[in-house]
């Protein structure tokens, strides 16, 4: 594992971007895992930035997202969907038969999540797969369990995350309350793991998934077991990792 510990926000966001862009150069139809959420928009500016200078080009590169809200249509700024075309597709040169994201107004569970499967088949191995960190330690949507989940998987969102993800929308009932997530045995399946983090509210469950006990409890844990993991997080972030 390396980690590495970054000023704020835009220095990690910075080194995040530096990283995948070194991945698009030296493999340029990359398989990207890519996340939503609040932390990597500063990364998916700066590989914005990036292309718009020349340095950057996404013509061949291919993309599996992690996961999707069920229920919202691609149309609704909630959706992951829009989040990726919102943040990133839209403004670089990505070919979009090469986008690929969980339906989440597939209806059919088990349909979605072999069709996801199939398409990760076709796709990958992923060859670097970014990933935020929920502060119950959720990778993708794969919360807290008995069990890690190996592919596909269609979930309930717990309180916690309903409760951290109600600042997006505009009241707690409009918060999806099941969504579909790539499975912890897939993203494992990533050639490298690229987990960013934030703010103190990330301190804790860093500390926990870095250096805990590896149980499905706290799923990022079983990063801990990957061979080639590369954490960047701000100083409030790594605050009791690097203490
Ligand atoms: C959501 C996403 C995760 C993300 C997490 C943290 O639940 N499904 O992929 O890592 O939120 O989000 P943020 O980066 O906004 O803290």
């Amino acid at each position: 594992m390396t980690i590495c510990t970054a000023k704020n926000y835009d220095h990690m966001s910075q080194i995040a971007a530096n990283i995948l862009a070194a991945q698009i150069v030296l493999k340029p139809n990359s398989c990207l895992g890519l996340a939503t959420g609040g932390s990597p928009i500063g990364t998916y500016k700066r590989l914005i930035e990036k292309h718009k200078n020349g340095d950057l080009d996404f013509g061949e590169v291919k993309t599996l997202n992690l996961d999707e809200y069920c229920g919202l249509s691609k149309d609704n700024d909630q959706s992951y969907d829009y989040f990726m075309r919102d943040n990133l597709f839209n403004h670089v040169n990505i070919n979009f038969d090469n986008v690929n994201i969980p339906n989440g107004l597939e209806a059919d569970a088990e349909k979605e999540c072999r069709r996801y499967n199939e398409i990760m088949a076709q796709n990958g191995p992923i060859d670097i797969q970014l990933l935020g960190i929920g502060t119950n330690g959720h990778i993708g949507f794969n919360e807290p369990s008995d069990y890690f989940t190996l592919k596909t998987n269609h979930v309930s969102l717990t309180q916690a995350t309903i409760e951290a993800n109600m600042r997006y929308f505009e009241k707690a009932d409009d918060v999806p309350k099941t969504a579909y997530t790539m499975g912890i045995g897939q993203i494992m399946n990533a050639k490298k793991v690229l987990l960013i983090a934030s703010g103190e509210s990330k301190a804790d469950i860093m500390f926990r998934a870095l250096y805990g006990p590896v149980t499905p409890q706290v799923p990022a844990s079983i990063l801990q077991m990957h061979s080639n993991l590369i954490v960047i997080g701000d100083e409030a972030a790594l605050m009791r990792v690097s203490k």
